[in-house]
């Protein structure tokens, strides 16, 4: 029946498809990565994976070092950046609380309020900036006090950490100086 249905390329791509279906429990349980660093069947290798990709910690790395950028930004009222960082800020949180969802109640109210952060970025207003920064760390602080975690306490910087500045202007050229 199968060899009048199908055309000939058909028939050979089905035949392929059953065979790799078929072999590929057998490689799953194979090690992989560099030198088969990840080993045992799918479910041990996706739980090494897991291990590897962290909680709230790594996240929160990457949170302060965001934080900090956040500041900077402000001061320097590169307000692009300033986005970029409160968008990825979201997306390190909203990922940390997949993997740590009982986490997630004590980050509501920090969520909640992302679009009164985002506003004095979005109407360039440095003054209404430092308030809202300011009503961030205290929301950082709130979810580590809901976490026991009242010892991380976070206080705005007063160092630049990164390489990254606002563009200066260029220079008028010679002939209209
Ligand atoms: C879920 C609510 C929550 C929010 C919101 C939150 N944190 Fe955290 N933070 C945590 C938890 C939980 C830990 C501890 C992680 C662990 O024990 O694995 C932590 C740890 C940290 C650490 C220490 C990380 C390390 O391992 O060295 C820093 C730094 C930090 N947070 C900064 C911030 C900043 C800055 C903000 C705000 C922009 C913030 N956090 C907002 C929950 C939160």
């Amino acid at each position: 029946m199968l060899r009048h249905r199908l055309r000939r390329p058909a028939a050979l791509g089905f035949v392929a498809l059953l065979t790799l279906a078929a072999l590929l429990p057998a490689c799953s349980d194979g090690p992989v990565g560099k030198d088969g660093w990840l080993r045992g069947d799918t479910q041990a290798k996706l739980d090494t994976v897991a291990k590897h990709l962290r909680g709230t910690d790594l996240a929160m790395i990457e949170i302060d070092h965001r934080y900090h950028e956040l500041w900077w930004a402000g001061v320097d009222e590169n307000w692009e950046y300033a986005e970029y960082q409160l968008e990825k800020i979201e997306y390190a949180l909203r990922n940390a609380l997949e993997r740590r969802p009982k986490r997630a109640e004590s980050a509501k109210v920090f969520l909640s309020t992302m679009p009164a952060f985002r506003q004095p970025v979005l109407n360039r207003d440095a003054e209404v900036f430092r308030g809202i920064y300011s009503q961030m760390t205290a929301l950082c602080n709130a979810c580590h006090e809901l976490e026991v975690l009242g010892h991380m306490w976070v206080e705005p910087p007063t160092e630049r950490m990164s390489s990254i500045h606002r563009k200066p202007v260029a220079p008028p050229a010679e002939s209209e100086q």
